[in-house]
């Protein structure tokens, strides 16, 4: 009289176990693609089409043979957020000179960004001259892993892109949502990518324009002895040498 009961209850126990293993196989050989995208630094930008305030766009044909600063920021309305964007677009100008486009995020709708827009404009003057995107299906904050869901699920982390003119990911910051970002070392790190890659060098800790920059590390005993003779550069140590550009 107990078979039948025990039969069901092995039935019950391996269709569960069936349909969890299936499941399971399902979530490997299909992740959640998008909440599961983090770009890395050296890949190329994921390309997308997006509503901003300046109109709509298409990531790979902005900003042409400039950099790109893409920057997320939780929600609008709100403090440390309009501090932030506000900052962005009081530096706007040195990002210019730097040939570098500003592009901003959040999940709000265009209509809260340009409520948004105007409210700072007139209680500060300060006006965001740059694209914002109205991220509100969260497209793009999901392909940048900007949707941090242990931070928030709903508001994008403040991230920092940094993208070089063939749409490389060079540089990455990510902050929480309770403290705002430092623009002196954003436009620094951006400042610091262009030198690198102009003179092919390496930069120090805190290094900032004018500053020395270091000399890559010698490859052979003919460099060495080359890097020895060299009076020109200032030797910490043999590997460690700065030089004036
Ligand atoms: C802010 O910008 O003030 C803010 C936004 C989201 C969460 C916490 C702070």
């Amino acid at each position: 009289s107990c078979y039948f009961p025990m039969l069901s209850y092995r039935v019950i126990l391996l269709k569960l176990l069936e349909q969890s293993t299936l499941t399971l196989l399902s979530e490997v050989l299909h992740p959640p693609q998008e909440l599961n995208s983090m770009p890395r630094i050296g890949d190329i930008a994921p390309d997308f089409e997006a509503i901003t305030t300046k109109g709509p766009i298409k990531m790979s044909e902005f900003a042409k043979d400039k950099w790109i600063v893409m920057f997320s920021h939780p929600a609008d309305f709100t403090p440390v957020c309009t501090t932030e964007m506000s900052g962005f677009a009081e530096r706007k100008e040195e990002f210019d000179a730097l040939n570098t486009e500003l592009l901003g995020l959040s999940i709000d709708s265009i209509h809260a960004h340009l409520g948004w827009v105007q409210n700072v404009r007139e209680a500060t003057g300060v006006y965001f001259d740059f694209p914002i995107i109205a991220d509100i299906d969260m497209k793009v904050s999901k392909l940048y892993g900007m949707l941090q869901p242990n931070e928030s699920e709903t508001a994008a982390v403040r991230a920092v892109f940094f993208i070089d003119p063939s749409k490389k990911i060079r540089l990455i910051m990510y902050y929480p949502l309770n403290v705002g970002r430092n623009m002196n070392e954003i436009l620094r790190a951006l400042e610091a990518l262009q030198v690198s890659d102009k003179h092919k060098v390496a930069l120090p800790l805190d290094w900032k324009k004018g500053d020395k920059v270091i000399c890559p590390a010698p490859k052979s005993l003919n460099d060495l002895n080359t890097r020895l003779a060299d009076h020109s550069v200032e030797k910490v140590t043999w590997y460690l040498a700065k030089k004036n550009i």
